[in-house]
């Protein structure tokens, strides 16, 4: 079965890199594993259908095996099905949770308040992008609110980062006083449930250099003439579609504190420039910066998170064209393409039944 999947992904990648390929990817297309569209289509349902039917079996089959072995053998061993595990119990530090937020409020209410409520959680630090500074109630509210939902026998600190400016490089900016590496960068309105942000943090700690995720993106080579590159940016369904990303958004990613001093003192200052203006694709551009840096793809973690805003600016019309401008005005400063794609995702082993 996973055979299948594996030579499923890789007839992606050929299919949709032209160009780009890489030896692997090439056999594959050679094996005949094809390049088109429709028959991926096939195989995806094809795959989906057989993966039910045997899933079913020994599902059922593993069903009645951990009823036997958790009441029996279970209890004697100290073992029990739901015993947490010890990545929902950060033990080794824990992350700054950094939200960006505009001038929405409520949101920011709630999203302080479930974060507050995250074990792994050792400050929030708010980026405060308004010529007027957050009123006293509200900073007085979330304050009362961290104290109140912490569980964590250190109460997580609290803290505005004022700027007056409206600016996208504002969210990049560094912090003084960190006692975390890990930085978790979200939007106001982007709920990750704890325990999933808890494996993510995990997943970043054995590779703490790299963005680990939960909103892949991918890049393509569109066109080459003979001198002229042309990449286009990709959404969910490209990710979709494909099984490959080269970046994560970091809406909702966490990554390595001192890639806040590199993106605000090291970084070009035109892509800097080039955000203030266009304001959008500070996200994309800390991707670039990333890549440029550890020559790696990020990292896509599974699972579930909340948009408890409406319509995201991705939902504007138009802005497809802008990510992809984007994407080319940075790739051509950069004079190379740093980003490097992949097809690995990390998912938590204890909700895999099957390897
Ligand atoms: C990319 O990384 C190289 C070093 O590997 C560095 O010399 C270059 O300045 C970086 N590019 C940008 C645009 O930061």
């Amino acid at each position: 079965m996973s055979s299948t999947l594996i030579a499923i992904r890789e007839g992606a990648a050929a299919a949709d890199c032209d160009g780009l390929c890489s030896p692997t990817k090439e056999k594959a297309a050679n094996r005949g594993v094809y390049c088109g569209r429709s028959p991926l289509l096939y195989r995806r349902f094809r795959f989906l259908l057989g993966g039910l039917r045997t899933n079913l079996l020994l599902s059922l089959f593993a069903l009645s095996f951990v009823v036997m072995f958790s009441s029996r053998i279970g209890p004697i061993m100290g073992w029990y099905p739901d015993y947490p595990s010890s990545v929902s119990y950060p033990s080794r530090g824990g992350y700054t949770v950094l939200i960006n937020t505009w001038k929405q409020n409520t949101l920011l209410k709630q999203s302080v308040a479930h974060y507050a409520s995250c074990s792994g959680t050792d400050a929030i630090h708010v980026v405060w992008s308004e010529s007027d500074p957050p009123s006293a109630s509200l900073k007085a509210f979330l304050k009362k609110i961290v104290l109140l939902k912490s569980q964590a026998a250190r109460k997580p600190n609290f803290k505005f980062d004022l700027n007056e400016e409206d600016n996208l490089n504002n969210r990049f900016k560094p912090i003084k006083d960190l006692r975390t590496d890990a930085i978790f960068s979200v939007d106001d309105d982007v709920i990750v449930p704890c325990h999933t942000l808890d494996f993510a943090f995990a997943v970043w700690q054995s590779a703490p250099h790299t963005m680990v995720g939960f909103v892949p993106r991918m890049h393509w080579l569109a066109q080459e003439r003979s001198s002229m590159t042309y990449y286009k940016y990709g959404g969910w369904w490209s990710v979709w579609w494909t099984g490959s990303y080269s970046m994560v958004l970091t809406k909702a990613a966490f990554f390595h504190r001192m890639y806040l001093d590199l993106y605000t003192n090291k970084m070009p200052s035109s892509i800097q420039d080039y955000i203030t203006t266009k304001r959008n694709c500070e996200d994309i551009a800390m991707s670039l910066l990333v890549a440029n840096i550890t020559n790696a793809p990020p990292i896509w973690v599974k699972g579930k998170m909340h948009d408890i805003g409406s319509s995201g600016i991705s939902s504007l019309r138009g802005h497809g064209n802008t990510r992809n401008k984007c994407l080319n005005d940075f790739i051509s400063l950069y004079g190379m393409m740093p980003l490097v794609s992949t097809n690995a995702k990390a998912v938590d082993a204890k909700h895999e039944w099957f390897w």
